[in-house]
């Protein structure tokens, strides 16, 4: 009998290893078949119309697969094999997102395996590969930094913009990603935000110019550019953010038709008439609810009214600020008209949360096939299907000519707000430079560079502090302290204090009363006192409060966040290079003033510098 049994059990287990290795021979076969199936695929044909394209990828997708394209995942989240398994369809590095070896090489290699693994999936979709380079590929150590945008807002010139934009470009692309988080629209009207320097303006036509020409300037150079942060991000009110370390970022902007008509729409318009593919919806409020859950301004306004035609994208964990429930957030997020959400992380629950929401009739399926055709749109359109984006050689990162233009730049978005005949420095004999800013590559580059918050310090190789360019420039005698404590007694022709911020980023660079540090007045104090003529320079990422000191300054340069090349700032002190920029903001006088309209100041009074000020240096004193 026992023979007998086991005779029994090993047929059984023979049958049943037979049916398993049918089972998954079989199941080999279909996932061959469906694989074979798609090589000659008419999506995969490059000379049929986008749309021909679209229409036949979107017939052979999965649902999960389109719900995976609708994912944006932060790569330090996502193992690579999950990109093909789950569809992916985007990958961001956020602020400080940077491969093991921070070297461009380290990027290139580790976006190209994001790349492969997405082409290695069923349908071989590409990931678009998205980061923030909103001053230059900031990520990166050696790239070029340029100033951050509200410099090139002073500086005004669409030409420039545009060219700092593809160069800015060049560098992204030579590193393997395609998107880009830039340019930011926003209209800062309170200068306690901590993301003042991160927008040109808040004269919505200056912001519109200057938002065309960086989208123009980053098709150019074969990416993606993202207009953001839709809509009405700058005009928050003090106090109100739901973010409870910040104040005033993410918070609420008071929901007002006319000034969505008459400002905070134009510029977007202007960027979609520039070709912009991609929209970000930023993370403050609409009134009282959250901007991505805004159904009337995403769809009805921005798709419907403006004719959008690319993707929208959520920001940063957005989609899932706007109820306590994850699932319910999502999905009034997708409805709402978001159609790549910025999870960024737990991409499986939120597949299977849509997927859910697809079954009970939360979502429609046809409003799933619309967020998913218009991201395979851009993707199309982009080139990435057809590789078609050239990568540009490592050796362009950073290069002389490169640096060339962050140096132009930097010098022509100086805006000289006072001059009592010591600009240009023309013929000192000895200069005294002080100040937390003078020597230090860090505070001149400011945050989103290499980490989101910035380094204080001077870490960055390749880059020029200004007092460096200062000491290659002038012909004087140069001495330092950055303390303003010289040791010889005697009386130096002209001092200059490089004085600001240190680097801040986001809501944590909120601050109720900006204006300079007691270290920095007790250094220019002691500089006062050891020179004839005093010059001073402010690195920040917007106007500081002043009023009280200006009237013992000669001179005061707002030099906003030059970049690498500190050079370009002393270009301008020195007279090698002139400064046409004015101030894109106005200078208040006190915090009463705050917020500016375009009318002006809360109060009624006159600001410290109207919008728009400026000197020109005049090189016969
Ligand atoms: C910011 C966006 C940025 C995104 C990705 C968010 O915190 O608000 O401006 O593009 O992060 O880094």
């Amino acid at each position: 009998m026992p023979a007998r049994n086991t005779r029994t059990s090993i047929s059984l287990i023979l049958i049943s290893a037979a049916l398993v290795i049918g089972a998954l021979y079989f199941l080999f076969l279909v996932s061959l078949i469906s694989r074979q199936f798609l090589v000659d695929a008419a999506y995969k044909d490059p000379s049929l119309p986008i749309e021909e394209r679209i229409d036949d990828l979107v017939s052979r997708m999965t649902l999960r697969e389109k719900i995976g394209q609708m994912a944006l995942v932060e790569k330090n989240s996502l193992p690579l094999d999950d990109v093909a398994r789950y569809g992916i369809g985007g990958v961001l590095s956020g602020a400080g997102g940077k491969p093991k070896e921070n070297t461009p090489e380290g990027w290139r290699v580790m976006i190209g395996g994001y790349v492969a693994a997405s082409r290695a999936s069923r349908t071989g979709i590409p990931i678009l590969y998205g980061l923030d380079a909103n001053h230059g590929h900031g990520n990166v150590p050696d790239t070029t930094i340029f100033p951050h945008q509200v410099g090139l807002g002073a500086a005004n010139d669409t030409v420039l913009a545009e060219n700092v934009a593809r160069i800015t470009a060049k560098e992204v692309r030579a590193t393997g990603a395609h998107w880009i988080y830039s340019p930011s629209l926003d209209l800062p009207t309170d200068i306690r935000w901590g993301r003042v320097y991160e927008a040109f303006s808040d004269d919505p036509v200056r912001a519109a110019e200057l938002g065309a020409a960086v989208v123009r300037g980053l098709k150019s150079a074969n990416t993606v550019a993202t207009a953001k942060h839709f809509v009405g991000a700058g005009s928050m009110t003090w106090g109100s953010s739901i973010n409870q370390n910040f104040s005033i970022d993410q918070g609420a902007t008071y929901a007002d038709e006319y000034l969505l008509r008459t400002q905070y729409l134009p510029p977007f318009k202007r960027a979609i008439e520039a070709g912009v593919e991609s929209i970000m919806v930023g993370l403050n409020m609409w009134g009282e609810h959250q901007m991505s859950s805004n159904r009337y301004l995403i769809t009805d306004i921005l798709k419907k009214e403006l004719g959008f035609q690319g993707f929208v994208v959520s920001d940063w964990y957005g989609a899932y600020e706007i109820s306590e429930s994850k699932y319910a957030s999502a999905v009034q997020a997708i409805n709402a008209g978001i159609d790549m959400v910025m999870l960024p992380y737990e991409y499986k629950r939120f597949i299977n949360d849509v997927e859910r929401a697809i079954r009970r009739g939360d979502i429609t399926k046809e409003r799933i096939d619309s967020a998913v055709r218009r991201i395979l749109r851009v993707k199309f359109s982009s080139g990435l299907f057809d590789d078609a984006f050239a990568m540009p050689d490592l050796s362009v990162i950073g290069s002389p000519e490169h640096r060339a233009l962050a140096r132009e730049a930097a010098a022509r978005s100086i805006v000289i707000l006072k001059n009592s005949n010591v600009l240009p420095i023309l013929n000192a004999r000895k200069i005294r430079v002080a100040g937390s800013g003078a020597h230090n590559i860090g505070m001149q580059t400011g945050a989103w560079t290499v980490e989101w918050q910035g380094i204080d310090g001077n870490w960055l190789s390749g880059a020029t502090s200004i007092l460096a360019g200062i000491q290659n420039i002038s012909k004087a005698e140069v001495q330092y302290a950055l303390d303003g404590r010289f040791t010889e007694e005697d009386i130096a022709d002209i001092g200059i204090a490089i004085v600001g911020e240190k680097p801040y980023a986001e809501g944590w660079g909120d601050a109720p009363l900006p204006r300079l540090s007691a270290a920095d007045l007790a250094a220019i104090a002691r500089l006062d006192e050891a020179v004839e003529k005093l010059v001073i320079v402010i690195i920040s990422g917007r106007p500081l409060i002043i009023t009280d000191e200006l009237s013992t300054w000669d001179a005061l340069v707002a030099a906003w966040l030059p970049g690498s090349e500190g050079v370009g700032v002393a270009d301008v002190l020195f007279g090698k290079k002139t400064t046409s920029a004015t101030l894109p903001l106005p200078w208040p006088r006190t915090i009463g003033q705050i917020p500016f309209s375009l009318e002006g100041s809360s109060d009624g009074t006159p600001p410290l510098f109207p919008r728009n000020f400026r000197l020109i240096l005049d090189r016969s004193h």
